[in-house]
């Protein structure tokens, strides 16, 4: 499979530049800065008033007020959401791969909503052209901070995805410093 979703660890270049379809932006908008804006992507897949592309380094310049983050694929993932998590404002989309190490050290426990969304996205390819194929896997919109907790809330609908609020952060208390957290019974 060739499309967005077809390698585990997608390669560096190219197979990056897939575009936020525009309906997500306005649904769940307007933002400040795109810290990984695809390079010449058209002004109507712009996520956000700010950008920064990959020659300019996102991950080394400012952030101002409400981030997208849509990040690079692969490894790196993680320290894009760590840098979100702590500027703490701001709504990232990625694959919801729950069983990655990104996931539990940097979205289980410091973020403060969920939206797991129903069916698969179908993203753009750099010109805008909306891909073939659908990405090949489920997606997840994660909030950090209580602006974008409270923006994802307000526009989050059952038809759209299964929402999951963590409060105060992380989530609950029984499985928190317990026991293993899975296959108890046989360890
Ligand atoms: C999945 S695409 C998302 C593009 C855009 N943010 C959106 O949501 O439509 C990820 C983009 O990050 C860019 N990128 C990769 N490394 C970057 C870096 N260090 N700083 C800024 N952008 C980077 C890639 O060129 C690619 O276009």
């Amino acid at each position: 499979m060739s499309g967005i979703g077809g390698h585990q660890r997608p390669h560096k270049g190219d197979s990056d530049d897939w575009l936020t379809p525009p309906w997500i932006i306005e649904r769940f908008g307007p933002f400040d800065t795109d810290p990984c804006a695809c390079l010449g992507a058209p002004e109507s897949h712009r996520c956000a008033r700010i950008t920064f592309n990959h020659l300019q380094n996102g991950l080394n310049q400012h952030w101002r007020g409400m981030v997208w983050l849509n990040p690079p694929y692969g490894p790196q993932v993680g320290r894009w959401l760590s840098r979100l998590a702590g500027y703490g404002r701001g709504i990232a989309l990625v694959f919801a791969r729950t069983d990655t190490i990104w996931f539990h050290e940097q979205v289980w426990p410091k973020a403060d909503a969920l939206l797991f969304l129903k069916g698969r996205l179908t993203f753009c390819r750099p010109n805008g052209v909306p891909a073939s194929n659908d990405c090949g896997g489920p997606h997840v919109l994660i909030a950090y901070g209580s602006t974008a907790s409270q923006r994802l809330c307000d526009a989050a609908d059952p038809e759209l995805g299964a929402l999951v609020k963590l409060s105060p952060k992380g989530l609950a208390p029984a499985l928190e410093g317990g026991g293993p957290l899975f296959g108890g019974d046989k360890a």
